[in-house]
């Protein structure tokens, strides 16, 4: 029987260019270089400019995989963002990246996922539902943030993680192909919310300090859960897929901490030079630090057709998810 799979043709990204440095932040609130590195991994991250929207980064992500892909942008089909920071509460991200895209003309879907750090595991998820379906040809996917606007600059705990950025992918149907995606896997959990949340939104109401909220997190807690979920993710693909960890070639784990990141490798017996990494000068960029690590493995050539990559990811929610691909 013929059956359809999603293949990506194209990868993309795309980063502010303000860098903000571990040496900066220790300027502005009770911490140090040494502290954030041993902990955390992260050097430095990249914010937003202002009036530089999260639609902004969307779309040069979203340019860059098209360009990657070499293809008519529209012959695309549908438009997935998972975005955290919308510009807007409404219209969706997504909409308006497809008009800054230039294609408002094809009348194509366009709209968000939400699911924070696990969002760009969510849309890829969906995106290949309807891919396998028949409904799409072509669907762009984008994980897109600036985190840094949702940050409580008096927080040590959570401003020395976060940092702004996009990436994206291009999908495309092929009929019996063997490359492509093999699996997606998708869980939440909605009993922990107090452990990782904003303050404050829209139907609650603003935050105490007014506003729409920031981010407050139980790092440590946080932090066991994340491994947790990771690992059982990991398992879970490995069995769903009929492999064995050997046969994973590449790990594109979210961009967290490199302690999570170096314990979900340990599960796959994975050696850190193939694990994609860029926490170190990324930070944690939600949504956007799976696709945007894909990216540069993708474009320095260290992925190559035929191998298998492993990616996955973790967030408030808690989501997780991950996706098996061969190359
Ligand atoms: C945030 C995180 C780096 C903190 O590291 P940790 O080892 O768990 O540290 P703790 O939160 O237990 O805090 C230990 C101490 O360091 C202090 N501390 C916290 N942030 C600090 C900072 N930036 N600089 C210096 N000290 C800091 C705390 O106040 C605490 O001090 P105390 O012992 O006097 O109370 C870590 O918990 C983490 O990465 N968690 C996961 C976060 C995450 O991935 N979130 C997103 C998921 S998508």
């Amino acid at each position: 029987m013929s059956r359809l799979r999603a293949r990506i043709i194209g990868t993309g990204s795309h980063l502010p260019e303000k860098r903000l440095t571990n040496h900066d932040l220790a300027r502005m609130v009770d911490t140090s270089d040494e502290w954030i590195f041993s902990r955390t991994g992260i050097r430095e991250r990249r914010i937003a400019a202002e009036g530089e929207y999260t639609s902004d980064l969307a779309a040069q992500a979203g340019r860059n995989a098209i360009q990657a892909a070499g293809i008519d942008a529209a012959t695309i089909d549908l438009i997935l963002v998972a975005t955290t920071t919308p510009d807007l509460i409404f219209p969706s991200t997504a909409s308006i990246v497809q008009h800054k895209l230039g294609l408002s003309h094809t009348r194509m879907p366009a709209f968000d996922v939400q699911a924070v750090c696990a969002g760009f595991m969510h849309a890829l998820s969906v995106a290949d539902q309807f891919i396998r379906a028949g409904s799409c040809w072509r669907v762009l996917v984008i994980g897109a943030e600036t985190a840094s606007r949702i940050i409580d600059w008096n927080d040590r705990g959570t401003c020395i993680l976060f940092g702004d950025g996009a990436g994206a992918v291009l999908l495309e149907a092929e009929l019996d192909g063997e490359r492509g995606l093999l699996s997606t896997h998708l869980h939440a959990d909605g009993s922990q919310i107090d452990l990782l949340l904003t303050d404050g939104g829209i139907s609650r109401g603003p935050a105490p300090g007014g506003g729409m909220g920031v981010i407050r997190m139980q790092g440590n807690e946080v932090f066991k859960q994340a491994v947790k979920a990771m690992e059982s993710c990991v398992d879970e693909t490995l069995a769903a897929n009929q492999i064995s960890k050997e046969q994973v070639d590449w790990l594109v784990p979210h961009q967290a901490n490199i302690r999570i990141i170096q314990g979900t490798a340990k599960r796959l017996g994975m050696p850190m030079e193939r694990v994609a990494v860029t926490v170190d000068r990324h930070g944690n960029t939600s949504a956007a630090s799976v696709p945007l690590a894909l990216d540069e493995v993708v474009r320095d050539g260290r992925i190559q057709a035929g191998q298998r990559v492993m990616m996955v990811a973790f967030g408030g929610g808690f989501t997780w998810g991950s996706a098996l691909v061969r190359w």
